[in-house]
């Protein structure tokens, strides 16, 4: 069968190299070493990691790029992140929110993403970020896959309208229940603002995707609250908690029971490592600070499906980000201190197989089959990609070229030495 595409020679993320990925109709059609068949078109990718696309499990499209609007947040704390927002929301138009998200879009796909899952918030009774975000989500379709969660930023009981906005956010088309329970004015508000969100998941027949102990708090159990809903309404596999800072503090013997719990109730666990550590652990300028990174060694090895999310990208909460996912699995391996050779590779798992999961994308990989998704790096593997943040050379999308950086090469002159300079560097003789 001939083909429209093969990518050569390529190196992937599971450890085979020198393999020959063929593309037809736009669904990858053979992955093998010297694969002898026709082909209208061929990418050298020798020496070069070829992956599938990046998925981000968890960001903010609503508020992204909005840094500096109305003003830039001084003290660079959660709290006046959220002060600010609220200052921003009342004068936000569908318009503006949609061609912030339209550029970071672009960024995104530039970057070697192609599916995001995006937070909106409902507290707004205009409804704006909904309005312009499914407007976002149908325009970018060809190229991105866009997931939207209806979250109420302010809490579900403590926003007055989050209740009525967040079921009409869910009937104009989101399709994923969010929640914040440990910003409700009570442990039990917040519990029960659990038990509510999934039922109208379940009733519904929706992902449920919810900020949980997003806080400082060694006592913020409302993953307990989300796991028993799970197995109460059967809800397994389609559950996330995102963040779960607090369970670094939490009592050892209690999370012992824990992390059990959250396997048997197959939830997905997103921390956001850029965003955790900057805004986690602050403790009011004492110390010791930790790390606002949750258990995520200890989770994988209970069988725990865990995905690196980036969350924020110039907005209100975090004024840095580039939409760079190994940039966020860098931070990730740091925090968690997963540098072994398997803990990396699980590592750059949390940026694509792992979110992609989550999200239930179809037909994602690199095996026969899937769409001709995938990236080609200047790298030669997982490790080397998530060293350097390494270029993105290639991203194609259903075996189509939609975006292309040139490789970084340094000119030297230096007395002696060679004339030009990848960081790809390998290690050369022993000794
Ligand atoms: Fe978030």
């Amino acid at each position: 069968m001939a083909m429209d595409l093969i990518v050569r020679n390529a190196n992937l993320p599971d450890g085979r190299v020198g393999v020959d990925i063929g593309v037809k109709d736009a669904r990858i059609a053979a992955v093998e070493p010297e694969l002898k068949v026709e082909t209208n078109q061929e990418i050298d990718a020798t020496d070069r990691l070829v992956s599938p696309p990046f998925v981000d499990a968890h960001f903010h499209m609503d508020a992204t790029l909005s840094r500096g609007l109305p003003r830039v947040n001084e003290s660079g704390t959660l709290f006046e992140g959220i002060q600010l927002w609220e200052e921003l929301k009342p004068r936000l138009t569908p318009e503006a929110v949609a061609e912030r998200a339209m550029a970071y879009c672009d960024m995104a796909v530039a970057q070697g993403i192609q599916a995001i899952r995006s937070h909106v918030d409902v507290c707004d009774d205009r409804l704006v970020g909904v309005e312009a975000l499914l407007e976002v989500k149908r325009q970018v379709a060809p190229y991105l896959d866009l997931q939207l969660i209806a979250f109420p930023q302010l809490g579900y009981y403590r926003y007055p309208n989050a209740v009525e906005n967040l079921k009409r956010a869910l009937d104009m088309g989101l399709e994923v229940v969010g929640g914040i329970p440990q910003y409700e004015r009570t442990k039990a508000d917040g519990d029960a603002s659990v038990t509510e969100l999934c039922e109208i998941a379940a009733q519904r027949g929706l992902l449920v995707d919810i900020h949980c102990d997003e806080d400082d708090d060694p006592m913020s159990r409302h993953i307990e609250t989300l796991c028993k809903e799970v197995l109460r309404l059967g809800l397994q596999g389609r559950v996330s908690g995102s963040h779960l800072t607090s369970m670094p503090m939490m009592d050892n013997y209690y999370v012992s029971k824990l992390i059990p719990l959250i396997a048997e109730s197959e939830i997905n666990v997103i921390p956001n490592p850029l965003t955790n550590i900057a805004v986690c652990g602050t403790n009011k300028g004492s110390y010791p600070k930790w790390r606002g990174i949750t258990r995520v060694p200890e989770l994988m090895a209970a069988g725990v499906n865990i995905a690196f999310g980036q969350d924020c990208v110039m907005d209100p909460w975090y004024a840095y980000g580039s939409a760079d996912m190994l940039e966020v699995a860098h931070m990730g391996s740091h925090l968690t201190m997963m540098f072994g050779l398997d803990q990396v590779r699980a590592c750059f798992d949390a940026i694509t197989v792992n979110p992609a999961k989550i999200l239930q994308l179809e037909g994602y990989g690199l095996e026969p089959g899937c769409h001709a998704d995938m990236v080609v790096f200047q790298a030669a593997d997982p490790l080397e990609a998530i060293r350097l943040r390494a270029r993105r050379l290639m991203v194609i999308r259903r075996g189509e070229i939609v975006a292309r950086t040139a490789p970084t090469v340094t000119e030297l002159s230096l007395p002696g030495r060679p004339d030009s300079l990848e960081l790809t560097y390998k290690p050369g003789q022993p000794g």
